[in-house]
């Protein structure tokens, strides 16, 4: 069966798995083993020096994990996939695969905390530079590139402000100059945005989030040409290890299958939430990808999402403490960072995950104290909305 050509709906659930391949399981099995054994000493040599197909050691290769990946692969629309122990396991493969000491990572306006720990690492121990930009222009872009980029890597929402970054416009500048554009994906899920089809070269998850779904996973995928991937697979994965379980990828197997309806379901309730913190009295600002006051977000929303997605920032009128008041206001809204799950959950990104950035940049990033982040459960919307308005009352 070539699922090549099926919906979205349909690849979620059906593709890179064969059943008549696994005495008709209609699940994947769970493959928990570590190893796996050679017919003879020759195959074995065969199967290292990489003559014959097969697997060896589960950090080589697992098959459970190799539907995971094909399947995300296709999701993607990319050549391959590769999954990882937690996002950053992701994240750090795909930057250090892509840089060396002296060269430069230009980044979108804003990234997730501990990636921005993690550049400030490559900085610092092997003279890896980054600058930030905002990325509205050609133009921007010539300035900011520089004749060491080597990479560009991208939040597109930005976490946790909700802006977003026009993939074909840096697409086009990349490809002028051959640097590969590097995307994480986490906040959209492949089935809000597939960067690969704007021209993009790597997409990156944090699976930990909505392609599980279910907050009981820490994993990454990696999605790319098959030259990047069998690199990365055959270099950082296999040397520096940070593979994910053969159980967590066979759970995420699970999430993807509704991934779809979970998406669907998220969006409506963030739409409906958004109607009513818009004109709220005690709500600053609001950030949700097309309801912004810059036309051009809105503009760019159309062209490479299929819906704004399930995540809501607003700043509360007030100080940090009144947003810290709120949120220990809150009953069926959980205090939690990630995102992604069944459960309505709440954080305070100026303290809990841009923590480690430092004020001043934090600033530029347009993290104030008072900037809350909801990530929308699939709860009825109704109860997280009178959470959220006895929560504002008494504040
Ligand atoms: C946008 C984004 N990228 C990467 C990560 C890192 O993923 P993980 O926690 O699975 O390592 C996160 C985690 O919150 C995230 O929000």
């Amino acid at each position: 069966m070539d699922n090549k050509n099926f919906r979205f709906e349909t690849e979620a659930i059906h593709s890179g798995y064969r059943s008549g391949e696994h005495q008709g399981s209609l699940v994947p099995p769970l493959y928990q083993s570590s190893t796996f054994t050679f017919a003879s000493a020759e195959q074995g040599e065969r199967r290292f020096a990489g003559q014959e197909e097969g697997f060896i050691y589960s950090r080589l290769g697992n098959p459970t994990v190799k539907i995971l990946e094909d399947r995300m692969a296709t999701l993607e629309q990319g050549e391959a996939a590769l999954a990882f122990s937690s996002g950053m396991a992701a994240v750090s493969a795909v930057l250090t695969a892509l840089t060396k000491t002296g060269d430069h990572i230009l980044c979108s306006q804003g990234v997730y905390g501990c990636t921005f720990g993690l550049l400030q690492l490559l900085k610092g121990k092997y003279n890896i530079e980054h600058n930030f930009s905002a990325m509205t222009s050609l133009e921007m872009l010539e300035k900011d590139l520089r004749p060491n980029t080597t990479c560009i890597y991208i939040e597109t929402p930005i976490n946790p402000t909700m802006k977003l970054v026009d993939l074909e416009l840096v697409a086009h500048a990349a490809k002028q100059r051959g640097i590969p554009v590097v995307v994480d994906n986490t906040f959209c899920s492949p089935y809000l945005q597939t960067p690969i089809t704007h021209g993009c070269d790597i997409v990156i998850h944090s699976a930990t989030k909505y392609i599980c779904g279910h907050g009981d996973v820490i994993a990454g995928i990696v999605v790319g040409p098959s030259d990047f991937i069998r690199r990365v697979s055959k270099t950082t994965q296999k040397d520096i290890g940070g593979i994910i379980s053969p159980f967590d990828a066979w759970l995420l197997l699970r999430g993807l299958k509704t991934l779809p309806v979970r998406m669907d379901r998220h969006c409506e309730n963030a739409n409906k939430l958004v109607e009513f913190l818009r004109n709220h009295p005690k709500i600053e600002i609001l950030y949700f990808p097309g309801n912004s006051d810059h036309i051009e977000d809105n503009e760019i929303m159309q062209k490479q999402m299929k819906k704004p997605g399930g995540l809501i920032s607003f700043s509360i009128k007030g100080t940090k403490e009144t947003a810290q008041l709120f949120m220990n206001h809150l009953k069926l809204i959980k205090i939690a960072v990630s995102l992604g799950d069944a459960e309505t959950l709440i954080q305070h990104p100026a303290t809990m995950t841009h923590a480690v950035v430092p004020e001043e940049d934090r600033r530029k990033m347009g993290i104030e104290d008072t900037l809350l982040r909801l990530s929308v459960g699939l709860e009825a919307w109704e109860d997280i909305k009178e959470d959220l308005e006895q929560a504002l009352e008494k504040i």
